[in-house]
């Protein structure tokens, strides 16, 4: 069988991820992990502490260096594993969990329930009353909600700590879009007409957590919320802790120029004006209309020169309309705990996905396909597409380098195992040193963060992948 489709006409526009060692050492010397695939089957989650222990001292060196009473809480939404949790609780850090079975397990594995918050969207009564029995504090976002938990205080006689949500921050003139938490005026009222002589609830402090990634609308939204401090505190009410949330920014990518090349390039193929880039010329998100293009790719801007502790620390040192000081100062003078709640920024560098190829062939476009073991729910961005180049092993390794010598690459895309004719693993096509063998491995990195399990189905019953840990030159199963 032969698979033409050289790339000598295509100029390729690479997306070259950045790569820790310890993925790196793995990848080069590919054994191991062919060993890993078989015992534990494609796809399989290959992850590391060491990375994320690295990005928890990151964090922290910034609320040390501006001397900041601060927790981090790891939003283990964004990874389903325990180790994770685990290990933010080793480190003295917090979990912010979002329902009951995350609560549960932390609990179970023996979390001290002081580490723990819940914020979840959706509370039921059940994990209202797992969350009071703990003293786990519990982050109300409407009246409901609180409703509901006053009527577990009085059933169970124990008290709880409760933090506000809060949202609709105004920025230039206008009002940032939420459907969560409570306006601060409403937030305002409720504490102090309601919450602050509850005999049974203590306010502990206030949470946001904004969508997009914007640092302006973050300081804007902490100098909102110490207007409500100290509104508060004039009345008595003292708040303990303001819980900024996630949405620091992650760094994927080597190099600026390939970010831009690949968004000018892409336009340019959507408007016909180059080869197709993506499947059958998907425009990821943008629109077009009589040869126009609208929009822009509706995908994560992978390449951030300002990220996670640095992202941060941008936010602590803006300054806000009504306050001479920079925000950590005003932070620090009200004595007041930092809170933040990363989830994807935790996880930079934690994890790749690999899986094993299952077959080659053409399309009818004869587009070359390379069948993956794996289906696209096991590594599915929220946005358009991953933007990161795969990196295939062959399982020959002097294969690979004849390939490579002779320069016989080719352009293909990777699809997955569900019955779709939408099942590609990837929009974007991908160049390989030669066409992928049965039994090569593809390795998609840096897929920790919401990539592995955020949107993981079983349909056709298909099994989830394992997730494995690799310590001391071995892998283990999530403890
Ligand atoms: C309340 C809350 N906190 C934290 C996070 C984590 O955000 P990120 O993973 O972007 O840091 C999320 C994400 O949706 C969230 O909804």
């Amino acid at each position: 069988m032969t698979f033409s489709h050289t790339t000598n006409k295509e100029k390729h526009v690479p997306l070259t991820a950045i790569i820790h060692d310890w993925m790196r050492q793995l990848i080069d010397v590919p054994l191991q992990l062919q060993d890993a695939v078989a015992q534990y089957r494609s796809p399989l989650n290959v992850q590391s502490l060491v990375p994320f222990a690295e990005n928890v001292g990151a964090f922290k060196s910034v609320f040390e260096k501006y001397e900041l009473q601060h927790r981090i809480y790891f939003a283990r939404k964004a990874n389903k594993c325990i180790s994770y949790a685990m290990h933010a609780a080793e480190l003295g850090e917090g979990l912010d969990t979002a329902s009951f079975e995350e609560l549960a397990q932390c609990l179970e594995a023996g979390i001290d329930p002081a580490q723990l918050i819940s914020t979840a969207a959706v509370k039921s009564s059940r994990l209202l009353e797992l969350a009071v029995e703990h003293h786990v504090t519990i982050i109300i976002d409407n009246l409901d909600e609180l409703d509901l938990l006053e009527k577990v205080v009085q059933r169970t006689g124990k008290n709880a700590n409760i933090s506000l949500r809060v949202g609709g921050f105004e920025v230039n003139g206008t009002t940032l879009h939420t459907r969560f938490g409570f306006s601060l005026t409403e937030a305002q009222k409720l504490i102090l007409d309601h919450i602050a002589h509850h005999p049974m609830l203590s306010y502990v402090g206030l949470h946001f957590h904004l969508n997009g990634y914007s640092i302006p609308e973050r300081a804007a939204a902490i100098g909102q919320c110490i207007e409500l401090i100290d509104a508060l505190q004039e009345q008595n009410v003292q708040t303990l802790h303001l819980d900024i949330g996630g949405g620091y920014l992650v760094n994927y990518l080597n190099d600026q120029s390939e970010w831009e090349y690949f968004h000018s390039e892409l336009k340019k193929a959507i408007l016909e004006g180059r080869q197709e880039l993506t499947y059958r010329n998907d425009p990821l998100g943008m629109v077009k209309i009589e040869n126009k293009l609208y929009g822009e790719p509706k995908v994560y801007p992978y390449y951030n020169e300002v990220n996670k502790d640095g992202f941060l620390e941008k936010i602590l040192i803006s300054h806000v309309d009504g306050y001479d000081a920079p925000i950590y100062q005003l932070l620090r003078d009200r004595k007041i705990e930092v809170r933040i709640e990363p989830g994807r920024s935790l996880l930079d560098q934690t994890g790749m996905t690999v899986a094993r190829v299952a077959f080659r062939k053409h399309d009818a476009a004869g587009n070359l396909l390379v069948g993956l073991e794996m289906n696209r729910t096991q590594m599915k961005s929220s946005s358009a597409d991953f933007l990161l180049d795969p990196i295939h092993l062959p399982q020959q390794i002097e294969e690979a380098a004849d390939l490579s010598s002779k320069e016989q690459s080719v352009l293909g895309y990777l699809v997955g195992a569900y019955c779709l004719e939408q099942e590609f693993i990837l929009l974007r096509k991908i160049k390989f040193n030669g066409v992928p063998a049965v039994g090569d491995l593809m390795v998609f990195v840096n897929t920790a963060g919401y990539m592995m399990h955020f949107f993981e189905s079983q349909a056709h019953q298909f099994a989830l992948a394992e997730n494995v840990f690799y310590t001391e030159k071995a892998f283990s199963i999530d403890r």
